[in-house]
């Protein structure tokens, strides 16, 4: 079955990017020119799906404002024949591709976040991605390689990268078995491990396509690390009733939940920028010379 639903929570209130985040929330805030939201819009859409599923609250408001249509901006685009602009405006949602928001009201974890889309997605496979990993390919994304394996195998796919042993307590981390190069059939998941407790140190990244079994099983699972209902908790447990593999997707990600991700983030893109690249390279070296 294809796969076209994809859930993005982003109710999360983004304390490490206070103050900014006081008003603007952390999915808004730009790479370059475009909030870290849209990349992972972009790269669900390059995955083939069309119904957009935002978890958020009361403080997200701008996130649907983002996706609505803005009259006044596009008359006057329109009247000053800035036509590029806008049709990037026009875009930022393709044609066929909507968007549904879903309210969390509490902020009990990952896995109660995705729970709370149960209504939306119904009975069939669906994705799951955080916007704060940015995941940035050459070619087609991370989630559209999820999705023609899940397709392929008819089962649930975990996107999974390599971390320095210690980082494991920020991850889920995964044991899985090796099929091939780049996809493992999982044997256990544990959210955030201590370095010396954890079975490896594959990590799971934030891409996630699952099978709608996820929700039962998100009813039962209590609270986990961090007191909070864990995504990897139910995961743990529906790899012992159906097969569940790991990916090592192709792709640079970026951990744009923290400073220094979003830092790494926005050079590299400056860097791809063909009309950035030159005046960034300069400033580098300038600044470089001088440390
Ligand atoms: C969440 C998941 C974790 C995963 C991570 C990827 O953690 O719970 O298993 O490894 O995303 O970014 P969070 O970063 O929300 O604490």
């Amino acid at each position: 079955m294809r796969i076209r639903k994809v859930v993005f929570p982003v109710a999360g209130l983004g304390t490490r990017f206070l103050p900014a985040s006081k008003v603007v929330p952390k999915e808004m805030l730009p790479l370059i020119d475009k909030p870290l939201i849209q990349y992972a819009v972009e790269e669900a859409v390059d995955a083939g799906c069309d119904t957009l599923i935002f978890v958020t609250n009361r403080y997200k408001h701008s996130i649907a404002d983002f996706y609505d249509k803005s009259y006044e901006l596009e008359a006057k685009l329109e009247a000053a024949g800035k036509h590029e602009l806008l049709s990037i405006v026009r875009n930022l949602l393709p044609p066929g591709v909507r968007a549904v928001f879903v309210t969390q009201p509490e902020a009990l974890g990952l896995g109660h976040a995705v729970l709370c889309a149960k209504a939306v997605v119904g009975n069939e496979p669906f994705a799951v991605m955080l916007p704060d990993d940015m995941i940035w390919n050459r070619g087609h994304g991370a989630l559209r390689q999820m999705v023609e394996i899940a397709e392929e195998q008819r089962a649930s796919v975990i996107a999974v990268e390599d971390v320095p042993r210690e980082h494991t307590n920020r991850y889920g981390i995964v044991s899985a078995e090796p099929v091939t190069e780049t996809l493992a059939r999982l044997r256990g998941v544990v959210e955030k491990p201590k370095p010396d407790a954890a079975p490896s140190t594959l990590a799971i990244v934030g891409r996630y396509v699952l099978d709608p079994r996820i929700f039962e099983l998100l009813e039962t699972t209590g609270t986990g690390s961090g007191g909070e209902i864990q995504l990897t908790d139910a995961i743990a447990t529906l790899l012992r009733e159906q097969p569940v593999f790991s990916y090592r997707f192709t792709g640079r990600r970026f951990d744009c939940g923290n400073r220094l991700g979003m830092v790494q983030a926005t050079v590299h893109l400056a860097l791809e920028d063909p009309e950035l690249h030159a005046p960034v390279v300069e400033l580098m070296r300038e600044r470089l010379s001088r440390e």
